[in-house]
């Protein structure tokens, strides 16, 4: 099979197209033949060696994957040969509060991931892919939908009527529109593009603000709430986002820490934060269980469907990370691994 390896150092320049054998299941697991991938920011600072300087190579990279069941471990009874699955990001994390081993089971780092034609997983760690779903929709949940879903339904506990601000348009954050709306919430995105804000308010998003012509965005977003404050905000920037965040908030309201795209280290002012009640929550993706929930909710808001920026052919895997390393994009960036 064919699959595309970070090989000798980390760089995209040493992501490779190689051979390797076909996968054999030992029991309970099962060997899926994938049809599509997509690709999240984390797989980019995993090809970089920013994700984890001591992950070992090779590696196949890349956390999220749909395609059929092609052969079956012994003992398998969970899904059967021909199933067009999803595989969960953590394989070995399905429910329940997390464990140092459970989070260590993710797909495309530490263990080998989806940029190839086969991947070998565990037989809980897939759920079915739903019909209404194409594969290359299929293939943009695992880490991103998932994420969005456990920051604001899993452990947020969203509520109609409450207002959730989005940093940005990317993946995880269109995904979190889609479901606060869903939810029944008000949305606030911020945007470092006004043509990006246009097509978020297309989506549902009520009110956008343009991070870069207002700095002072967190402020903007509380006067939008009659000075009350947001009561959600999915944080993606982090170190440089958070003090506007925290202004953003209103007492006892939420910042669930997803992401450091703006920094993962920094001096914080702490104070507002307990003063006002916030609840800082760390999201790591989620569980299998909370992808199936996600499933059960698109399915009864069938036009909601993943916003893909763009498909790749398989043979232009290095070209996709440099459009996410562009960042022109406006939702998931797709791979498609065979028709
Ligand atoms: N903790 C987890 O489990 C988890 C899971 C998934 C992702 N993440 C992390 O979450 C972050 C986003 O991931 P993604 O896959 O959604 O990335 P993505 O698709 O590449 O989206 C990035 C978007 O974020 C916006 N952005 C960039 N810098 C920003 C800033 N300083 N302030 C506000 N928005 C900014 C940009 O939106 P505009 O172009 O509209 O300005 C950009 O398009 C990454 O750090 C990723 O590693 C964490």
């Amino acid at each position: 099979m064919r699959a595309y390896e970070i090989r000798g150092s980390f760089g995209l320049e040493n992501l490779t197209l190689t051979e390797r054998p076909s996968l054999e299941p030992g029991a309970g697991q099962v060997v899926v033949g994938l049809r599509a991938a997509s690709i999240n920011y984390r797989d980019l600072m995993m090809i970089r060696g920013t994700y984890n300087p001591r992950q070992k190579l090779p590696l196949i990279p890349v956390s999220d994957g749909v395609g059929d069941v092609l052969r079956l471990g012994a003992g398998v009874t969970r899904v059967k040969v021909g199933d067009r699955v999803i595989a969960h990001f953590m394989q070995g994390w399905q429910s329940g509060t997390p464990t140092r081993e459970k989070i260590s089971t993710s797909l495309g780092g530490p263990l080998d991931g989806c940029l190839a034609e086969e991947i070998l997983v565990r037989e809980e760690g897939v759920t079915r892919a739903p019909a209404s779903l194409s594969d290359d929709e299929a293939a943009t949940l695992p880490c991103a939908a998932v994420t969005a879903w456990s920051a604001l339904i899993g452990q947020g506990r969203l509520k109609a009527g409450e207002t959730v601000l989005v940093q940005g348009t990317g993946g995880v954050s269109l995904f979190a529109l889609q479901i606060a709306r869903m939810h029944g919430a008000r949305v606030i995105v911020t945007s470092s593009s006004d043509e990006k804000l246009v097509r978020a308010k297309a989506l549902g998003a009520h009110d956008g603000i343009n991070y870069k012509a207002n700095p002072e965005w967190g402020v903007a977003a509380r006067k939008l709430t009659d000075n009350v404050g947001v009561d959600h905000v999915v944080e993606v920037g982090g170190a440089g986002t958070f003090d506007q965040s925290v202004r953003a908030t209103r007492p006892g309201g939420t910042i669930s820490l997803i992401g450091v795209l703006a920094g993962g280290a920094t001096q914080v002012n702490l104070v507002p934060v307990l003063m006002q009640n916030i609840r800082v929550q760390g999201v790591l993706v989620g569980t299998g269980e909370m992808l199936g929930d996600l499933l059960a909710a698109m399915a009864t808001s069938p036009t909601v469907k993943p916003v893909i920026d763009k498909v790749f052919p398989f043979e232009e895997a290095r070209a996709a990370f440099g459009h996410l390393e562009g960042g022109k994009h406006f939702g998931k960036i797709v791979i498609r691994i065979r028709a």
